[in-house]
């Protein structure tokens, strides 16, 4: 029996216990200053809630290529943990082989997008994503792979405001979908955020969500 992440009941809590144990910089205090409250309503989640919130959509986090974005991710107290599950399904499922560990742990971090209002929440979440991700396949800076790994990151995580769908600069939001096509090749498509979101149909044509149809 397969449950809907792929994977069968066993594997499923063996990828819950193998997922990296990592101490990383996330915020782990509740706030930073009264004023960053007041004027950002910075308030970060703790630990033990956001678990339990990703818990709500389990099969979704250890699935490799499901897609999140936090569109107020601060320095990625959710995204981190969706990583976290994620990498633990790849290395059930290709731990053993390096080439597809490396690529399928590129795509796992390829379907993490994240926006955030402020210069430092956002270079932090970089910081922790990257950490993560590097310690896992443990590769170095020069590497190919932690290479990628950067660009995708200056790609999916963005300086703006999610309530504008504007960069900080004030461009329009776009992401791109990133598909892995095999062999270590992927392919990119860039949409536009407010596209994303205005659609009147998810099913419409260029959208992300086109091949799910109108359910
Ligand atoms: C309540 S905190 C939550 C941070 C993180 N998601 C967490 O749960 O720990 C909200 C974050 O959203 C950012 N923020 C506030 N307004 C925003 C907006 N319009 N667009 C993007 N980010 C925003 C703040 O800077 C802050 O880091």
């Amino acid at each position: 029996m397969t449950i809907p992440n792929g994977l069968t009941p066993d594997e499923d809590t063996k990828a819950t216990a193998k997922m990296p144990r990592i101490v990383n910089k996330m915020s782990t205090g509740l706030i930073r200053s009264k004023e960053r409250v007041a004027n950002h309503g910075e308030v970060f989640t703790p630990p033990w809630m956001v678990e339990a919130m990703l818990d709500l959509v389990k099969d979704e986090t250890q699935r490799i290529d499901s897609r999140f974005l936090e569109p107020a991710c601060g320095s990625g107290n959710f995204l981190v943990k969706v990583l976290q599950r994620k990498l633990a399904a790849v290395e059930l499922k290709y731990g053993k082989f390096d080439f597809e560990k490396r690529h399928y742990a590129l795509l796992a971090l390829m379907c993490i997008y994240g926006i955030e209002l402020l210069a430092d929440n956002i270079a932090e979440c970089n910081a922790n994503l990257i950490y993560i991700f590097t310690d896992y396949l443990k590769v170095g800076r020069s590497d190919d792979t932690y290479r990628a790994a950067s660009f995708v990151l200056s790609c999916n995580l963005l300086q703006g405001d999610a309530l504008t769908m504007r960069t900080h600069d004030g461009q329009p939001i776009a992401f791109a979908e990133w598909g892995y096509i095999g062999k270590g090749k992927f392919q990119r498509r860039d949409f536009r955020f407010d596209v994303l979101t205005g659609s009147s149909a998810f099913s419409a044509e260029g959208s992300l969500f086109a091949h799910l149809g109108k359910h």
